[in-house]
Order: structure tokens, then sequence, then C-alpha cells
């Protein structure tokens, strides 16, 4: 009979650190995957990564409101803890840590990791405080969890270098692994506030991959930076996109402004279709 995982859900650091002690006296090599739930297969497909990777694979579910600013969608944030468990129990996850926010953030709880530039540019201009409060959940996990990896998707782009940043900032002993976006048949990448769109805005949402992929194929065939930009810009106001938050082409490790197309780049973009905020980004292609 083929092996199956049972997945064990703990909701304490207590409970989490006995389990992954256990596991390291057997010699088990670690995976961390943070979640903030309501899964899709996008993040199943982290968690498949994962269990190549390592022995055992922690997932974390935690809705995480630090993160979050105060006119944001925190209290309308999709959460279905028993589907996400199934899912994750199919995938043959062994343990899954979901504490709430008295767990993480007792009486008491004072203290903040403060992302520098990486943090105040992009989506940080956009949403003042959401990397220091996205930093400072994952430096909690990853003090928690202790893992020899941590996996987290390229489609929060920014949110993987500024975590790579991190842990060699503070000298975090874990390998920051990028996992590719998960996309849809039209492209659309796969994320749990793709629930807020409605049928129509559905359809128009995959305007926002092909926009950003024309954008990088034109500037990998030497089109001008600025004038790529702009017309992706336009592009997807034309698609039906209420508000373009930024669309950029930085540099890939630093995300400094992209200034030649033989420098490994990526354009990123944020925009509004209704009520939902869509976040996308691509590679500009290398020759
Ligand atoms: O990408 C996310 O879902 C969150 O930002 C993370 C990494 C789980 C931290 O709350």
């Amino acid at each position: 009979m083929p092996y199956t995982s049972i997945l064990i859900a703990v909701r304490d650091v207590e409970s989490l650190r006995r389990r992954i002690q256990a596991w390291r006296r057997e010699g088990k090599s670690i995976a961390l995957v943070p979640t903030m739930g309501a899964l899709h297969a996008g993040h199943i497909a982290n968690m498949k990564i994962a269990l190549k990777m390592a022995d055992r694979v922690v997932a974390t579910i935690f809705v995480n409101p630090k993160q979050f600013g105060p006119k944001e969608d925190f209290e309308a944030y999709p959460r279905r803890e028993q589907d996400d468990f199934e899912m994750l129990s199919a995938a043959g996850v062994h343990l899954l840590f979901a504490p709430d926010v008295a767990a993480m953030y007792p009486q008491g709880y004072d203290t903040t990791v403060h992302v520098g530039a990486l943090g105040s540019i992009l989506e940080g201009a956009e949403r003042p405080g959401h990397f220091d409060g996205m930093a400072t959940v994952v430096t909690k996990l990853m003090q928690q969890t202790q893992p020899d990896i941590a996996l987290f998707g390229e489609k929060d782009y920014q949110q993987f270098v500024i975590i790579r940043r991190l842990v060699t900032d503070l000298n975090i002993p874990v390998d920051v692994i990028d996992v590719p976006t998960v996309r849809e048949a039209d492209g659309l990448a796969m994320s749990s506030r793709n629930a807020y769109l409605t049928a129509e805005e559905r359809v128009r949402a995959s305007a926002l991959y092909k926009v950003l992929k024309e954008v990088a194929i034109t500037i990998a065939k030497g089109g001008d930076i600025a004038a790529s930009v702009k017309a992706g810009h336009e592009a997807l106001l034309k698609a039906g996109f209420s508000k373009v938050d930024y669309l950029e082409a930085r540099l890939a490790d630093t995300l400094a402004p992209l200034t030649a197309a033989t420098q490994p780049g990526r354009v990123l973009a944020a925009a509004y279709l209704g009520r939902a905020r869509l976040i996308d980004n691509v590679p500009i292609p290398q020759a």
C-alpha cells in the first residue's frame, strides 16, 4: 500500500516545536510553506515542490492583520479552513500550523521587523506598512519552525525579494526558494483575491498577464523602456482596469529601475478591476 502522510494540525507554538523537534531527532529535513489560507492550485503546487525538496512539509495558515492597512480587506479576506485542511491533507503535507491572532501576537507584543528601501517602493508605496507586517510574520514563522527551506510564490515577486534580503540581513539559516506563478488557462495568476472578481471582470482580468508579457517582449526586443511601460499602462486602462497603481520595469534582483534590456529584469504591475486589486509580474526574456 502506498505511504500516505496524515496531516496533523496545531494552533500553538509549543505543539509546533514539539513535532518539529521529534522530526529533527529522526534526522528529517523540513520545508516551510507560509500561506494566508483560501488555498488554490498555486498553493498546492508550492506544497508539492516542498514535498520533493524536504522530508517533512509544514504549511501555515494565518491571515496576518499586521500586513493589512486600515482600509484593506483583512475582514473580507476569504477564510476556508476546512477546505484548506482537506487540500493540504490530499497533497500529503505533514503538519499544518494555524495559530489565531492571540497566539501570534499575545498581549504586550511590541516588536516589528522594519524593511528598508525595498519595502517602500512599488507595493510598499501603495500599501504603507504592508511589508513590515509581512516581514514580521515571516520572521516569526521562520523562528517558530526553524526550517531548512521556505517556499514563496513568484506572483508576489517583491515579497520574495524582500524575504531573500531579510534572511541574509538577519542571518536566518533558511534557504528561500521561489516557486513559479501558477496560472489559469487564460494566463491569470492564481490568487485567493480572484474570488472578488465578478464573472465579467474575470474575463477581462487575463489582460493583466497579456499586457505584462507584451511589455516584457517589447523591451527584450530593444523597445524604449519608458515608452513600453507607458503603452502597457494605457493598454490596461483600455482593457477595463479602473486604476493602475504601477506598471514598472525593474532589475530582477534589487528592484531598482531597469535601464537596459540586457540586465535581468522583471515587469511588475498592480491594477484595480472592480473591487479586486490584482498584482502580477513576468521576467523580461533574455537573448
Ligand atoms: O504571501 C502570503 O500569503 C503572505 O504574505 C505570507 C507570506 C503568508 C505572510 O503572511
